[in-house]
């Protein structure tokens, strides 16, 4: 054996691929994590001192976690966000962070226009309607002609611009750091500021990642710059989102719906929010789909071989740690 890896994310452990066989074909004993949810920085902590890399999901990663993980050399993101993992204290310690750019693009996407029609045409509503053997019909709105915001621009922001571009969506989007324009072939959209966007769309997409800067960017104030008609998706993460200046909105009628596939705690628990009507809940499942499981799971496996090879693969979050004394 050449060593051992963790992997922690369900999807990733349980399903027969490549993804597997390549860390087995490469000499490397897998180490599974004991639980089906994110570890804790405390419970991962163990399991880190005793791996050479370790393919993780959404688990929580501390200084603390990796006080003691003399062998650990990189950790591999089964995905694109980092949040969870405080990045300066891995660099400090000479490990390597990496990530799947682009490997969920599409899955997050659709669902991400999955939530937007659920929203447009209360399809949950629906679905509950008729199997309580009522016939109840909500009047929807249409997609064509709408105005969607999106928050964030990158790759998933972008596939939702390509996807709601079909459906005849007008699209105006907020970001800091917008993408060349090569990046933004098969849609149109206007920038916008965040204050306009917030103003003029009918529906909202949240497309950034969370950090101190996008902590509760949408707060109280920014739902009330909202129109009354307007609907909130969150695919991305649940922080990004005051939950209880959002539960006001919604409960008081000052917003229309809200659809959410993150939460700030997962799973959210007795969250107020799950009791309102026009808000549609979702497991953070926008990953979760056969093609982006398989796709993913291959990027996080070569890239955890290939730091362990001594290569620099594509993905790496925090090249500094190349360049540290
Ligand atoms: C991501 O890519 O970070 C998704 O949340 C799945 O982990």
């Amino acid at each position: 054996m050449n060593g051992k890896i963790l992997i922690t994310a369900r999807s990733f452990r349980k399903t027969p691929g490549r993804h597997l066989d390549i860390l087995r074909e490469a000499g490397y004993e897998l180490i599974e994590s004991p639980h089906d949810r994110p570890l804790t920085a405390a419970e991962i902590a163990p399991l880190l001192a005793d791996v050479d890399a370790a393919i993780l999901g959404l688990d929580e990663v501390t200084a603390e976690s990796v006080a003691g993980a003399s062998r650990l050399r990189v950790i591999s993101r089964y995905g694109v966000g980092v949040d969870s993992i405080d990045i300066a204290a891995m660099t400090a310690r000479g490990i390597v962070v990496t990530v799947t750019p682009g490997a969920n693009s599409v899955a997050v996407a659709e669902l991400t226009m999955g939530l937007i029609l659920a929203l447009a045409r209360h399809i949950p509503y629906a679905d509950r309607e008729v199997r309580q053997g009522n016939w109840g019909r909500k009047t929807g709105v249409e997609l064509s002609g709408a105005t969607l915001g999106l928050i964030g621009l990158g790759r998933i922001g972008r596939d939702v611009a390509r996807r709601a571009y079909a459906f005849g969506m007008a699209i105006c989007y907020y970001d800091p750091f917008p993408p060349p324009p090569e990046a933004m072939a098969g849609f149109t959209a206007r920038a916008c500021s965040l204050e306009d966007l917030l103003a003029g769309s009918d529906f909202v997409s949240l497309h950034l990642p969370l950090s101190e800067e996008t902590r509760n960017l949408i707060d109280a104030a920014a739902l009330a710059r909202m129109k009354p008609s307007a609907y909130l998706i969150n695919t991305a993460r649940g922080g990004l989102v005051d939950e209880q200046a959002l539960y006001e909105a919604l409960s008081s009628g000052r917003l229309a719906g809200a659809a959410f596939d993150a939460f700030a705690q997962e799973p959210p628990g007795d969250s107020p929010l799950l009791k309102l009507d026009n808000f549609i809940a979702s497991p953070h499942a926008g990953s979760a789909t056969a093609q982006t499981t398989l796709r993913m799971g291959l990027m996080a496996s070569e890239n955890a071989l290939a730091v362990l090879r001594g290569e620099r693969p594509d993905g790496v979050v925090n090249p500094a740690v190349f360049s540290r004394d």
